[in-house]
């Protein structure tokens, strides 16, 4: 089954915690001239119009990056997030938002490797085409726990491995921690951010307790919650799970959760304390 189509969802507020901790990893990474391997296991179709029918018929991305994307941030990390996407839109609206693939693309350096697997019969050839011309691109229309025994580990030994999968299928939850298990077998020096959406608090727990049970050393959690927990009935924020981060991940991700939270709430936070309700940065397992 592969109803899920990125497209509706582009530039929503789970996106923007998504890519804004995508960005400083790379930044964090992109630091050494030695060359790295961006592996994206459910990369999505790259990039994505806001006019189309599919975004406009939501309308997500105004609750997301349509609330800050005209911001002067004064962290760094949200900065720098934002200059991508004010990048691709130089024209003065906001027209377009990058898929994780296509952050990666505007970051990297020729000397390092884009990997990505995507299964959607649709969104596979619009991905391709973007990396047609790109030297050192894989993309492949795999299954992504396939791609983990297929591409890893890659020839070069740094980078980081995103996985994003749409959790349509109550499997995937259980998938997820096999291919993550298998991935960090094959290729354990990558940095790794896992995506999660927060639906049902105990299930998102009991995910995450599974993914501390793989006994992977060093994992940070990074959630943001815009909307207080609807128990089931939608999605009230979404987080990030990553698996060797790199050591100022923590404090740069305090430092822009802290600007980010007030500009993207559902509800006004009445107080700084209120605002500092929706999001956590927690050590789960240390080094
Ligand atoms: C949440 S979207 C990815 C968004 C993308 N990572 C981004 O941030 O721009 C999930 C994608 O995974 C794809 N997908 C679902 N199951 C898959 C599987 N088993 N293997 C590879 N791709 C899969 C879907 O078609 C969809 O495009």
């Amino acid at each position: 089954m592969l109803s899920y189509r990125h497209s509706y969802h582009a530039g929503n507020h789970a996106d923007v915690l998504k890519h804004l901790v995508q960005v400083t990893i790379l930044d964090y990474l992109l630091q050494k001239d030695k060359p790295l391997c961006y592996h994206d296991s459910h990369a999505g179709a790259g990039l994505y119009s806001l006019g189309s029918e599919q975004a406009q018929k939501t309308a997500e991305y105004q609750q997301g990056i349509g609330r800050l994307w005209q911001y002067q941030a004064k962290s760094a990390p949200l900065s720098r997030y934002l200059s991508l996407i004010n990048t691709l839109n130089p024209a003065g609206d906001l027209a377009f938002y990058p898929g994780s693939p296509k952050i990666a693309e505007l970051m990297l350096r020729p000397q390092d490797t884009i990997q990505a697997t995507e299964l959607h019969p649709s969104d596979f050839p619009i991905l391709q085409n973007q990396f047609a011309r790109r030297r050192r691109s894989r993309i492949e229309n795999i299954d992504a726990y396939a791609g983990f025994k297929a591409m890893l580990p890659p020839l070069v030994k740094r980078g980081l491995v995103l996985l994003d999968p749409p959790y349509e299928l109550k499997t995937e939850y259980h998938d997820l921690v096999a291919g993550l298990t298998e991935a960090y077998r094959r290729f354990p020096q990558a940095t790794y951010a896992i995506w999660y959406p927060v639906i049902e608090r105990p299930a998102v727990e009991a995910f995450i307790a599974a993914i501390v049970g793989t006994g992977i050393k060093n994992q940070l959690r990074i959630e943001y919650c815009p909307y207080p927990d609807k128990a089931g009935f939608g999605m009230s924020g979404s987080g990030m799970l990553v698996l060797n981060p790199p050591y100022t991940l923590a404090t740069d991700m305090r430092e822009a959760l802290t600007e980010l939270a007030p500009l993207l709430a559902g509800t006004t936070p009445a107080t700084a304390d209120d605002a500092r309700l929706l999001w956590q940065v927690s050590q789960l397992v240390g080094e």
